[in-house]
């Protein structure tokens, strides 16, 4: 008989992996202390955009597979329990906050049926599954615990989710090893790379990953402030060094960093983690890696000033972007929104738009102005930012624009509009890391 499985936490992570854990054919069940979303979830309906991930999770209840629920009961005969919920940066450290993973464990470590294994999926800090497998074994001595961690990527998260460019399993036992390759099978008739990991391995190859990403990213945004300094441009650098297969040419795109729900957070719960294991040295690079991408945001800020001769009062700007990255809505840590923020506060009247994140901006900061329409967001600009590259903004018409705005100066914050055409067509072009 095929493994039922349940997924604690319905949130991106745990919705995309209940919905694709489904389409491989288990019976799924999702759980989540968030009524809202269960009832949303339940009809069809994903709280946030993610592309494909609605399609598929229609798909998935109607095949009768998947379900959702807030009793945590309803997981007590499944064979595998996915722990899917958040770790934000804690409120008063730069710690991972672990009380919902907690609060998950307590929840279904008493009522997990025997010889069942329970797979820890969230970002935590290194130590986390040690310390939560004693307590489950304590609670419930029949059930293992077992640690899965998560790649996917925002905007690509069912494809991810699907085929992984990898698994990456902390084990105890063979018995819990061979679970997972159950659970993985698909995958595993695909080639997909298998790597077996004790428990504190597992934990560090999550967070290692991402410390790198981050780490590729404000190289060559440090990059960019050399070439502005220097008069080179950034964007052929980057190219041209990416042709080195050691180096590779995909996160090398300067421009205003790296934002979001994960690599922010983790770089630092990392450094943080770290310090209370007495390795805080080694991470010392990370503090760097994290102001260089700061300081992105700032540069541009920089920039608009320059061009507004100092003076940011009553000026009219348009955000071209919300979201933290094209494809997703989520804002969290969103390095253009960021940008808007501080330059309203400046004096600036910002108006905002974002094909999908206007709704969830407008909830953070209600206070900034916003346009569904975006040539009526351009309609009157003293000046134009483009702070995430939606596709949208690249097949804007430079021409077309240039006759709604009150001055033509834009500044691309992820150098990923054609320089050539904007400037063919009359507009005063500024990006990081290139002669402005
Ligand atoms: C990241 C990792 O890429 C995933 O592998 C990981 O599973 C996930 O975090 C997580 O920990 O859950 P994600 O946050 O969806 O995924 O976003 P990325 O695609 O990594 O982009 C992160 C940020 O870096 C975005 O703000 C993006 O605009 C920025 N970025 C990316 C750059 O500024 N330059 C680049 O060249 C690439």
């Amino acid at each position: 008989m095929k493994l039922r499985v349940s997924v604690i936490g319905t949130g991106y992570l745990g919705a995309t992996h209940a919905a694709c854990m489904s389409s491989m054919g288990f019976e799924v069940i999702g759980v989540d202390i968030d009524p809202t979303k269960i009832e949303l979830l339940s009809r069809g309906k994903v709280p946030f955009y993610e592309p494909g991930l609605e399609e598929l999770l229609q798909q998935e209840i109607a095949s009768g597979r998947l379900t959702f629920s807030t009793d945590f009961q309803a997981i007590k005969d499944c064979d595998v329990h996915f722990i899917c919920v958040g770790t934000p940066q804690s409120t008063n450290s730069l710690a991972a906050d672990m009380k919902y993973v907690d609060a998950a464990l307590d929840a279904i470590a008493p009522i997990c049926k025997p010889g069942s294994l329970v797979v820890g999926k969230s970002t935590v800090p290194v130590g986390t599954a040690a310390r939560l497998r004693s307590k489950l074994l304590e609670i419930n001595p029949k059930v293992d615990l077992a640690w899965n961690p998560e790649f996917l990527r925002e905007g690509f998260a069912v494809e991810d989710t699907l085929h992984p460019n990898r698994l990456v399993v902390g084990v105890t036992s063979d018995a819990s090893e061979d679970k997972l390759k159950e659970i993985y099978q698909k995958n595993l008739a695909e080639n997909t790379p298998w790597v077996r990991a004790d428990l504190p391995t597992s934990e560090l190859v999550k967070v290692a990953a991402n410390s790198f990403l981050a780490t590729k990213i404000s190289f060559i945004n440090a990059m960019a402030e050399v070439c502005e300094a220097a008069g080179g441009d950034v964007t052929v650098l980057a190219k041209a060094i990416g042709y080195d297969p050691r180096i590779g040419s995909r996160f090398l795109q300067a421009g205003i960093g790296f934002g979001g729900g994960c690599l922010p957070k983790d770089i630092r719960a990392f450094m943080a983690r770290a310090g209370e294991l007495g390795a805080d040295q080694a991470l010392e690079f990370l503090r760097e890696i994290d102001s260089i991408n700061l300081r992105a945001r700032q540069r541009v800020i920089e920039l608009v000033r320059k061009d507004l001769s100092d003076d940011l009062t009553g000026k009219k700007i348009t955000v071209l972007g919300a979201a933290f990255k094209p494809d997703s809505d989520d804002v969290r840590d969103s390095p253009a929104l960021d940008i808007a923020v501080q330059i309203a506060a400046a004096g600036a009247l910002v108006t905002i738009h974002d094909p999908k994140a206007i709704e969830p901006a407008k909830k953070r900061f209600p206070a900034l102005g916003f346009e569904e329409n975006v040539e009526s967001a351009l309609k009157g600009a003293d000046l134009v930012l483009h702070l995430t590259e939606w596709k949208q903004y690249r097949e804007l018409d430079p021409v077309k624009v240039k006759s709604l705005v009150s001055s033509s100066i834009i500044i691309d914050g992820r150098n990923a509009l054609d320089r050539e055409t904007w400037i063919a067509a009359g507009w005063k072009f500024r990006a990081l890391g290139r002669a402005n």
